[in-house]
């Protein structure tokens, strides 16, 4: 049937509709863009803030509200949120069709068979060590591909719920990641993005490299060693990965990121505060101090490393002087770009036990000051750049000018250039910079 999948959240979430959609290709289904053709509608959704679930929960029910002019029509949950409410997800969207787990998504296709022959509302959300990555496969032609290096997260974070919605940390074995690679360079891919929660603790809870394996660069870390394998694998020009913590960031790491050509020189390391107090509740694991270690560690080995980072405002006790330590620590390390949270007590975790007593409005407050503080900084940032030539990774016509194409420079930041004839996506191409916003470059082809 025509199906078609919406997805909120992370890169991860990302990751995993592409790997339902190749499966329910596989399984004979036709992926239709527009909705309204969709036999068969999914929502991956998002547990991550309550904001996140809310609109999955107002897309669901527009959804199934539709299946009166669209008769026939089946509509589903996965992800975050089936894996986390369960049961009660039906309670919000009492004709909804199926709810299926993160751990469960390999059984998409049965499930819907036994939907189509009657026996729904099905809920599946059960938890198991399934291998998901096993049936992942990769969207033909795709230039850019996420690829799972490590599921789940131990890391104990006070006010995350990925622990409950992602389960227990596993990493995949070495050999495994660098074969699905492979195919995916055979099909066109060029830059790779190796995802985890907390990518930064791959083979921590497994091995995954085999026991008398030698790295060629004299690796001993798993992560390090696995950036040397895959920046060696013929046809992949960029390789990242994300998130990043800056317990991570070793003297191994750093090594790899600079002395290996196709590790980008960008990270995305989550900062949540800059006060040692509030990062103490959040039960982070690092100090202001350590954080502003680690970045400068990568500035003096890698020339040009742009920085991104995630901030949360308003956790528990949060005072306004706390607040202004974040404000200022930001400013300090000049983020290239960043993305502001408001705390929203997430059921389960240890954060939801605090009163969370900074209120609205003043969360909002110091969420725009954040903002306006990182265009500033992402402005005065990129306007460096003005002038300098940088290479751009073409993806393709710009979503908002047709007339323009868009890219990526190493560096993540998008740049908007007008074409020249014959141009293809998954070109490598020069661009020089002639004008700057705080999250775009515009340009012209050298
Ligand atoms: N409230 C607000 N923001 C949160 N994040 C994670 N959990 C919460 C929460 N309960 C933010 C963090 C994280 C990003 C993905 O989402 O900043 O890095
Ligand atoms: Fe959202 Fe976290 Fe699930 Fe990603 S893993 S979709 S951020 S809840």
């Amino acid at each position: 049937m025509n199906f078609c999948i919406k997805t909120y959240g992370c890169q991860m979430n990302e990751r995993d509709s592409e790997a339902v959609s190749e499966l329910l290709l596989r399984h004979g289904h036709t992926c239709v863009e527009n909705e309204s053709e969709a036999e068969l509608v999914i929502v991956n959704t998002c547990s991550v803030r309550e904001k996140a679930e809310n609109k999955a929960v107002g897309k669901l029910g527009v959804l199934v509200y539709e299946k009166k002019s669209h008769p026939g029509r089946i509509v589903g949950a996965v992800g975050c949120m089936a894996q986390r409410m369960k049961e009660n997800l039906f309670k919000q969207v009492p004709e909804l069709d199926f709810a299926v787990g993160t751990h469960r998504l390999a059984h998409l296709p049965a499930i819907i068979d036994r939907v189509l022959n009657g026996h729904g509302p099905i809920l599946d959300a059960e938890e198991n060590d399934e291998r998901f990555d096993e049936l992942a496969g990769h969207i033909q032609g795709s230039i850019s591909a996420f690829v799972n290096i490590l599921l789940g997260c131990e890391r104990g974070c006070a006010y995350c719920v990925v622990p409950f919605v992602r389960g227990r940390e596993r990493s995949r074995p070495a050999a495994e990641i660098i074969d699905e690679i492979r195919k995916i360079v055979a099909h066109g891919g060029i830059e790779v993005t190796l995802l985890g929660q907390s990518v930064m603790s791959y083979g921590r809870t497994n091995p995954v490299w085999p026991e008398n394996y030698v790295s060629p660069m004299g690796f001993t870390e798993p992560l390090a060693r696995l950036l040397e394998v895959v920046s060696g694998i013929e046809g992949v020009k960029r390789v990242r990965f994300t998130s990043g913590h800056p317990s991570g960031i070793t003297a191994e790491l750093v090594r790899a990121m600079s002395e290996l050509p196709a590790v980008c020189e960008h990270l995305h390391l989550p900062l949540q505060s800059g006060s040692d107090r509030m990062l103490k509740m959040m039960r982070r694991g690092y100090t202001a101090d350590d954080y502003r270690r680690s970045v400068d560690l990568l500035r003096s080995k890698i020339n040009g490393m742009a920085f991104t980072t995630d901030v949360i405002v308003g956790f528990p006790t949060e005072t306004v002087e706390e607040f202004e330590m974040t404000r200022q620590f930001m400013e300090e390390i000049g983020f290239d770009n960043s993305f502001i949270f408001k705390y929203s007590p997430r059921p389960g975790t240890p954060a939801c036990e605090l009163k969370d007593d900074v209120p609205a409005s003043e969360k909002m407050r110091r969420n725009k000051v954040l903002l306006v503080v990182q265009d500033e900084m992402g402005l005065a940032i990129n306007n460096r750049i003005v002038g300098q030539s940088v290479e751009v990774l073409v993806e393709g016509t710009s979503l908002r000018n047709q007339a323009c194409w868009a890219g990526r420079t190493r560096t993540n930041k998008i740049v908007i250039f007008e074409p020249k004839p014959g141009i293809k996506p998954g070109e490598i191409m020069n661009v020089r910079i002639e004008r700057a916003m705080p999250q775009t470059l515009y340009g012209k082809l050298i």
